[in-house]
């Protein structure tokens, strides 16, 4: 197979990620990328040197992007036409639209959580359900929180079985720059149980699931706590053991100055990562303790970027480049250095 040729629509806070977590697939090309307003993000990849082509989509003014010297090569039904599946980071609700114009143009597609799940065949997490997701046309990736909590209970089930979790989700409010979203100074709870306790079931049919969700007015990160019940005893070694040796789970300790989201946000920027992007959720160990038979532990969810990998994973389901979660994960692991740092699948 030569290499899959892949397209963004939405070159946003997911969009720009997802362009250069393909652009790093070594079996993939990023064909180009598609939006519809010269954005702050837009314009930084034109003063980058515009190292990913731009598409527009319908209705995006082209005067605007000349007069700022922006190229433009070409239309969104030009990029449909280059590519073999299309990434779709476009606001939520949009994707289920442009999904006519990918059933038109035979090309599969991916789209993030804020669409309905009735817009793909299959709801999709890298881990839990990779098989589900080969050879179809249409997949439907977990939301940030979703996809973090599943890679963490998945970790667990895989090791000892899991027939029951209860969480709470402290969830950032915004992304960094998200002005629309106001200047804030409250909590907000949503009723009860939790779009991403209900997802899980979904996925992992087989693990009864409820929770609370609380918004707070912070932006870099959101922090689950999980009480997990074991078809055993998970004992806190145990739970330790399983998370040590996953490749997308970084296991972190209070004691060592990882006080919160803001430590993790601030040590991805200290490693140089792009944007202070981190594709590991964090997971603390000091917060790992049980309680009767089940084990509680809180994680950390960098919300822009915890999606990318399961997306990669996506296209190699899609594209049935892989046949199994574990070779098409390790893949994705391979070409973003996941778990590089702890010396795993590398
Ligand atoms: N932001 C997060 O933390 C996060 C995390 C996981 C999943 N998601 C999901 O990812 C998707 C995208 O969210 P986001 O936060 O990146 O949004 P965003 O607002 O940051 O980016 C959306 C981009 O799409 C562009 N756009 C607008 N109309 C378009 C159209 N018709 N066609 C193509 N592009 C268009 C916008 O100009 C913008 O650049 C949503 O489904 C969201 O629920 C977001």
């Amino acid at each position: 197979m030569g290499k899959v040729r892949v397209g963004v629509a939405g070159y946003g806070t997911i969009g720009q990620r997802l362009a250069d977590g393909v652009a790093l697939q070594e079996d993939m090309e990023l064909v180009g990328v598609a939006d519809m307003a010269p954005t702050l993000a837009i314009r930084a990849l034109y003063e980058k040197g515009m190292p990913y082509d731009l598409y527009l989509v319908d209705g995006a003014d082209k005067g605007e992007f000349d007069k700022l010297g922006i190229p433009v090569a070409g239309t969104f039904q030009d990029l449909l036409g280059k590519v073999d599946i299309m990434l779709d980071s476009a606001p939520a609700g949009i994707g289920a639209k442009n999904k006519v114009l990918y059933e038109k143009a035979g090309i599969k597609a991916i789209f993030q959580g804020g669409e309905k799940n009735s817009v793909a065949d299959v709801f999709f997490h890298g881990y839990a359900n990779y098989e589900k997701g080969v050879g179809k046309d249409f997949l439907k990736l977990t939301s940030c929180n979703t996809t973090g909590l599943i890679r963490a209970v998945d970790c667990l089930d895989r090791a000892y079985g899991v027939d029951k979790v209860a969480i709470t989700i402290i969830r950032r409010v915004a992304d960094p720059g998200d002005y629309h979203r106001g200047l804030t100074n409250a909590l907000q709870i949503d009723k009860a149980p939790s779009h991403q306790a209900v997802d899980l079931m979904t996925i992992m049919p087989h693990v009864e699931a409820t929770g609370i969700l609380v918004h707070t007015p912070v932006t870099h990160g959101h922090i689950i706590t999980v009480v997990a019940t074991g078809k055993q005893k998970i004992t806190k070694e145990m739970a330790l053991e399983a998370f040590q040796k996953h490749p997308r789970i970084r296991v972190v300790r209070i004691d060592d100055g990882f006080k919160g989201n803001a430590s993790l946000f601030k040590y991805a920027r200290d490693l140089g990562h792009t944007r202070g992007d981190m594709y590991e959720i964090g997971l603390w160990e000091d917060s790992i303790v049980e309680s009767g038979n089940d084990i509680m532990f809180a994680i950390n969810i960098p919300q822009e970027s915890v999606t990318i990998p399961e997306t990669m994973d996506g296209i190699r389901a899609a594209m049935g480049m892989q046949a199994t979660s574990a070779e098409g994960t390790a893949k994705t692991n391979e070409y973003l250095k996941i778990g590089l740092f702890k010396g795993l699948g590398l």
